[in-house]
């Protein structure tokens, strides 16, 4: 993959933004053309520029962006602070070590320096999380990212239940979350391909190695030489300071290795080896290995995903001025 023709690619991103204009709605290609035309521009430049010196951040932005979309939409909620007493999103359980908050800020301080209340968190968002990825094949963006979202003025905790899928969730509650936001299986499948970047700490999952059923046993759908592996990185109990790779020895490059090693039994999570439950959603995994399949498909559940219950038009949500604070 790393040597096709950008060419190529291009006309692939293009056509896929097409085929989801419809889909898509009210987003459109370019939203900010007339009002900020330096915008995308911007958001790039500023996001290369972060992660050359943090190259996690690519998936820190991409966790955050699934974590937006799927609770109230992608509308920046999960960007907003606890005001008064009721605690906001990013409090709730499951943003364990969500990263990526402060990059934002950034980002929007020196579009707000261009462009005053004109970009919304919500766009800077998804194009900052699409940039940060792509950066280490530069001039090759991973997938086309639709513009025109407004940004959200409510954001609970407790709106977090039910939304986020946990580590531990088996095929049938995964694919429930994901049906309750209009995506299919495939799109389960093929945005759990996300999981070829970054790290997770060892609590999320610890008990496949050392008490499965609470009886000290092991997952028996780990791969056992595999667990033996990560039971030598996570020491019984938990420590939360320790991360480990997702996609072993390829979690720094956006690859289809994530679906290789999942054949293996080496999904890190529950949640990932679930994906392996399912007949048909097993053959995807299978096919989703193939690198070309993989960065096509997941263009296009990403164009979903970033579309998901979006606010658009002048009477919906607003332009946040601080991405951390309604106006
Ligand atoms: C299918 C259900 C999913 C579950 C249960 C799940 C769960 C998790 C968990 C538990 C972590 C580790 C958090 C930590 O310990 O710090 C994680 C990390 C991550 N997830 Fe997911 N996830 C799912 C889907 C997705 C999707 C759809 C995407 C994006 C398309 C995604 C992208 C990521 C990324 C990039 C990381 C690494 C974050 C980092 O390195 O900071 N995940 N996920
Ligand atoms: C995540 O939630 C916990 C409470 O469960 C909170 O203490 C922590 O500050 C939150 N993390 C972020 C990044 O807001
Ligand atoms: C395993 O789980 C059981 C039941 O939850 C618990 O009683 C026991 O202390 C756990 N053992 C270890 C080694 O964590
Ligand atoms: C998948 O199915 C196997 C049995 O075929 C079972 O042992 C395992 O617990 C299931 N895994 C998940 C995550 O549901
Ligand atoms: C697998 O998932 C598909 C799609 O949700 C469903 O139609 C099918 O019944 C499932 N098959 C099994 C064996 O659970």
């Amino acid at each position: 993959m790393r040597a096709s023709n950008p060419i190529v690619i291009s006309v692939l991103l293009f056509s896929t933004l097409l085929a989801l204009q419809v889909v898509n709605g009210a987003l459109v290609n370019n939203f900010y053309r007339r009002t900020c035309p330096l915008a995308e521009r911007i958001i790039q430049d500023v996001t290369f520029r972060l992660v050359r010196s943090n190259p996690g951040l690519g998936a820190q932005l991409l966790r955050l962006q699934f974590h937006d979309c799927f609770v109230r939409g992608c509308d920046a909620s999960i960007l907003l602070d606890t005001v008064g007493t009721n605690p906001s999103e990013k409090e709730a359980r499951p943003n364990l070590s969500l990263l990526g908050f402060d990059a934002i800020d950034q980002i929007k301080s020196e579009v707000e320096r261009v462009c005053s209340g004109v970009v919304s968190c919500a766009d800077i968002l998804a194009l900052a999380t699409r940039d940060a990825v792509s950066f280490p094949f530069k001039n090759r963006p991973r997938w086309p990212v639709l513009t025109g979202r407004r940004d959200g003025t409510i954001s609970r905790s407790s709106d977090v239940t039910g939304n986020i899928p946990s580590p531990f969730s088996g095929f049938d509650t995964l694919k429930q979350i994901f049906e309750k936001k209009g995506l299919t299986v495939s799109d389960l499948v093929i945005l759990s391909g996300g999981h070829t970047i970054g790290v997770a700490h060892c609590g999320t999952f610890s008990r496949r190695l050392y008490n499965f059923t609470g009886k000290g046993d092991a997952d028996p759908s780990l791969d056992p030489k595999y667990a033996n592996f990560l039971r030598t990185k996570c020491p019984n109990p938990a420590d939360p300071s320790i991360t480990v790779e997702m996609d072993p020895r390829s979690s720094a490059s956006f690859d289809s290795n994530y679906f290789k090693i999942l054949t293996q039994n080496k999904g890190l999570f529950q949640s990932d080896a679930a994906l392996l439950n399912n007949t048909s959603s097993s053959r995807l995994v299978r096919s989703l290995q193939n690198p070309r399949f993989f960065s096509s498909s997941f263009a296009r559940s990403m164009l979903k995903m970033a579309a998901i219950e979006v606010l658009t038009g002048n009477n919906n949500g607003e332009i946040r001025k601080r991405c951390r604070f309604v106006n």
